[in-house]
């Protein structure tokens, strides 16, 4: 984590202004023409965006953090098909097993989550990965894409063991209007940088992908995700789908590091760049996490008409008011919502696995201490 009290805020940029003649031979891809015999990199000579250093030199380490990061997304490997789904597909297939309204709100929470590990996976690869000019933040980038195609491998698990419908999962965010609404929302950020000629180097176009960075990161993998989490944790609570829930605290572990790297890298950026981060910028980040929340609460209502299991579309929009003061703290913003109590707070437990170990009294396997290879 940053260590935020050596941070001097209005230390002047020292990466703002790269001389024409330099930014010409700077290459952020790592895939130029090879500078020969040039110069060693140098740790100051690393930068978050506009990065005239080598981006194929992981070492000398500058963003400790960022390799950190990157080591416990590795310690916390796990794979969907480890996890048995039995006593799920028993319940799925057994007519009392559930209400109708369970059934709603499971479908639609696979389905959000079915096609948003997809946007975050392109998003990082085809739109953030080639703007972040650093080598370390890269390898983590790395991790995260294997990380959200996990994530996206346990719906399609999900899906063959309770025998559901493919197309209706997975097409989900094209069909139900409050998932589109989100999803629609996320890329109108990413669709501003996926013009192949967008380069940051630009006030406008380094806030733009600022922009991405908040819509992705903070907002769907932050905000919208706590909402479904909230929904199949409690229903693993009542000892309902305990595998699926199992899966998804996999996943919540997972995404509170993504979580977290993202606003460490905006934070980064706005350490490095303080001429971006505005008064004015930040009143529109502010205003973006407040329209997200308003988008979960619709799906919150739509998803959870008649409430859920001690869940309600209600106690739903207080959690994001929660969650989005909270993000707003992390990235130094002023609340966007009347301060509230946390209305979920066994959520904050279900983080720790190690805690939880034997809560869904499943097999969970303590990846932390890693598997020993067998040569048979
Ligand atoms: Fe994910
Ligand atoms: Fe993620």
């Amino acid at each position: 984590m940053l260590d935020w009290t050596e941070v001097e805020e209005d230390k002047p940029a020292r990466f703002v202004l790269t001389p024409p003649s330099v930014k010409e031979e700077a290459d952020s891809t790592g895939l130029g023409k090879i500078a020969r015999g040039a110069a060693r990199v140098r740790v100051d000579d690393k930068a978050m965006i506009n990065c005239r250093a080598d981006v194929n030199q992981l070492l000398p380490l500058k963003y400790r953090w960022a390799w950190e990061k990157y080591l416990s997304g590795c310690n916390n490997h796990w794979m969907p098909t480890e996890v048995s789904m039995q006593a799920d597909i028993a319940l799925w297939k057994s007519a009392e097993g559930l209400t109708a309204e369970e059934r709603r709100v499971i479908k639609r929470n696979l389905g959000f989550f079915a096609a948003s590990e997809s946007l975050v996976a392109n998003n990082i690869v085809l739109a953030i990965y080639r703007h972040l000019t650093n080598p370390e933040c890269r390898q983590y980038l790395l991790r995260q894409a294997f990380e959200e195609a996990v994530h996206t491998h346990t719906f399609q698990y999900i899906v063959e063991s309770l025998g559901l419908d493919e197309g209706e999962l997975f097409n989900m965010y094209r069909e139900v209007p409050s998932i589109t609404e989100k999803a629609a929302w996320a890329l109108e950020y990413t669709q501003n940088l996926s013009d192949p000629s967008f380069q940051t180097g630009t006030r406008a176009a380094d806030q733009a992908f600022l922009r991405d960075l908040v819509a992705f990161y903070v907002v769907f993998e932050g905000v919208w995700f706590y909402t479904g989490f909230a929904q199949i944790l409690s229903l693993g609570r009542r000892n309902k789908m305990v595998g699926v829930a199992e899966q998804y605290q996999y996943i919540l572990r997972d995404e509170s590091i993504h979580l977290n790297f993202g606003v460490d890298v905006i934070n980064q950026i706005k350490i490095e760049n303080p001429h971006l981060w505005s008064h004015e910028f930040q009143q529109e980040v502010r205003q973006m996490l407040r329209s997200a929340a308003e988008l979960e609460a619709a799906y919150g209502r739509d998803t959870m008409p008649n409430g859920f299991l001690g869940l309600s579309a209600g106690l739903c929009e207080q959690y994001m008011h929660f969650i989005a003061n909270r993000r707003c703290a992390q990235l130094g913003l002023e609340p966007v919502f009347a301060l509230t109590e946390n209305p979920f707070p066994w959520m904050s437990e279900a983080m720790d696995l190690k805690k939880e170990k034997n809560f869904f009294e499943t097999r969970v396997i303590e990846y932390q201490n890693g598997g020993s290879l067998t040569w048979e």
